[in-house]
């Protein structure tokens, strides 16, 4: 998993791509300098975006399901409209970011029954697991599981045909679905009931991308046209990580002071997901299904930290939390009584020590639309 393995050009090009959106990203009003209208993505129609996952994704499901989850009580939400809306961040998600590259406005949870369903839906819930929890030995914090999610979209989407009218796959042909990311929690679960790294590949890798797929599978028999499937961050990066796992041993971290451990068990992952993906595509070539590469999009962000106004001291610290080395424990998390919020969270890359700042989202957003464009059918180079 080489960061240094992409092409020098194209590098250059993604980095010309993402100051060309911060400029116009930093332009938009209305809600001031948060509020993304960049319209990159405007040349490839897309008119509705599904989007599945977890908390990484999740613009509310998860606050209707527990209104008193940490993700919906301040600080979270302080950069964005001064209150919490239920995503997990001190503002603005990824996919709202996409969506707006689209042009199309930031998508409802589908648990909010009454709400505008007309650019599409989002079916994420935080905490929720990839495999079905039905089946699994995994402690979640939500039974709205990936498998659940897919089920809704197809609720939502027979409530959309009149009787009279065939839904057909043209129907769906402006459509993105996200598949994603989806994972991360279950591997969250494993780790802290002490599962080993290597038990977790050999048994759990397997089923949870085959779960992830069965998804993507059952998303084209809906009518999907175009498909993304996020893979896992450097899981080794992020401070829940860093501070549970913390050794004396320098040799168990990487260049970036990661836990080489859990970022060679998220390549695995990615790698493992790629396949099944290119296989899926082989199978289904009047489909694209893209790969999104939150991997190198983060090590990207690592890498350029000083260069693109983020504190290059305090890359693997939580904003939000406290104590020891990573601003990180798991006792008095974000959210809690009592936990305090750093100066300047645009300045952090790590929210709460298991999810993004806004601008952390907003950057690797960035570079995951440049990194799009040229592969799902998009009118632009
Ligand atoms: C839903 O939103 C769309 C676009 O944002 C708007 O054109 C439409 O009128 C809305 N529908 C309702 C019922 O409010
Ligand atoms: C690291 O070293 C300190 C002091 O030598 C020791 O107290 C601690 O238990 C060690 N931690 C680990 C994870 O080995
Ligand atoms: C975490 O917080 C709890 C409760 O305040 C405290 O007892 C514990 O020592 C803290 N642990 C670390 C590692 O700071």
């Amino acid at each position: 998993m080489a960061f240094s393995s992409r092409d020098g050009l194209f590098q250059l090009l993604i980095s010309l791509c993402s100051l060309l959106y911060l400029r116009q990203a930093q332009s938009a009003s209305s809600f001031g300098r948060t509020l993304p209208d960049i319209g990159l993505l405007k040349s490839c129609n897309i008119d509705k975006i599904y989007q599945f996952g977890a908390s990484k994704s999740d613009t509310g499901n998860r606050r209707i399901e527990n209104p008193l989850d940490l993700c919906n009580l301040p600080p979270y939400g302080q950069s964005f409209l001064r209150e919490p809306t239920g995503r997990c961040s001190d503002g603005l998600l990824m996919i709202d970011y996409i969506g707006s590259a689209a042009g199309i406005p930031f998508l409802n949870p589908y648990l909010n029954s009454k709400a505008n369903f007309s650019h599409g839906v989002n079916f994420a819930v935080g905490g929720s697991t990839a495999l079905p929890v039905k089946k699994n030995a995994l402690v979640s914090a939500t039974r709205s599981s990936l498998d659940v999610q897919v089920d809704w979209m197809s609720e939502f989407l027979v409530s959309q045909c009149s009787s009279h009218t065939y839904c057909s796959l043209e129907r769906h042909s402006k459509n993105l679905f996200i598949v994603g990311e989806a994972g991360n929690n279950d591997y969250n679960s494993a780790l802290f009931q002490g599962k080993t790294i290597k038990e977790i590949k050999g048994e759990l890798m397997p089923q949870i991308v085959q779960s992830i797929m069965h998804a993507v599978k059952k998303v084209i028999r809906a009518g999907a046209a175009r498909i993304v499937v996020p893979g896992q961050y450097p899981l080794g990066c992020f401070p829940v990580y860093l501070a549970a796992f913390q050794s004396n041993s320098t040799t168990d971290y990487d260049k970036h002071e990661c836990l080489k451990a859990l970022n060679i068990l998220a390549a695995a992952h990615n790698k493992y997901l790629q396949h099944a993906i290119s296989a899926m595509q082989k199978r289904k070539p009047n489909i694209k299904i893209v790969y999104a590469d939150y991997y190198n999009a983060f090590e990207w962000l690592l890498h350029n930290a000083p260069y693109i106004g983020l504190d290059a001291e305090s890359t693997l610290e939580a904003c939000c939390g406290t104590g020891g080395k990573y601003n990180q424990n798991s006792t008095q998390r974000c959210g809690s009584l009592n936990v305090p919020v750093c100066a300047d969270p645009d300045q952090h890359i790590s929210w709460d020590g298991l999810h993004l700042t806004q601008k952390a989202n907003r950057l690797i957003a960035s570079w995951l639309v440049a990194d799009f464009i040229p592969k799902i059918d998009c009118k632009i180079y």
